[in-house]
């Protein structure tokens, strides 16, 4: 069995960086909290992915919540890379500029986190991207999307 299963559901969101001119957004199950004060979250990214380059020597990253509806969005994330696919435009995602870091955020999103990039941590053959939020964007209550066991999606 794949152990890290073990700890599922867990929560899919969209993280966003912004470096120089190349913007992108990928699917991450593997996102949480590790510290009150300062508020930092963690995000574990493997370094096949597009989204660990363009975090190399970047300052700041979103985390955006998804939500029932985001399904679509969120399978175009998570299977497509940025390195050859603008998924913006795939995903039908609007860009929304953040207040405090230089970076896109989700609009559809019904809650962003905007961090500043205060560590990398190498985890086996991840890296946890650790990042203080700076400011929260929230605009709607909404039910989350998580990934289930079995790879399927449920909503809480
Ligand atoms: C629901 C879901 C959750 C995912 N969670 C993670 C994750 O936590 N960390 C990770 O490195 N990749 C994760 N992935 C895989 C990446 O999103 C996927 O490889 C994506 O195509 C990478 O895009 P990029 O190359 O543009 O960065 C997930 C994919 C899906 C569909």
């Amino acid at each position: 069995m794949e152990l890290y299963k073990l700890l599922y559901p867990m929560r899919i969101v969209l993280i966003t960086v912004r470096k120089g001119k190349y913007e992108n957004v990928m699917a991450a199950a593997w996102c949480f909290p590790l510290s009150f004060d300062p508020p930092l979250f963690g995000v574990s990214i493997s370094p096949k992915r597009h989204t660990f380059s363009l975090l190399q020597g970047a300052k700041s990253f979103a985390i955006n919540l998804t939500a029932p509806g985001m399904d679509d969005a969120v399978l175009v994330c998570g299977r497509n890379s940025g390195k050859d696919t603008d998924k913006f435009a795939k995903s039908g995602l609007t860009k929304e500029e953040a207040k405090k870091i230089d970076c896109p955020l989700i609009k559809e999103s019904p809650l962003s986190i905007e961090c500043e990039l205060v560590d990398t941590i190498k985890a086996g053959d991840h890296s946890v991207f650790v990042g203080k939020a700076v400011n929260v964007i929230k605009r709607k209550e909404a039910k989350g999307l998580y990934q289930s066991q079995g790879g399927e999606w449920i909503t809480v």
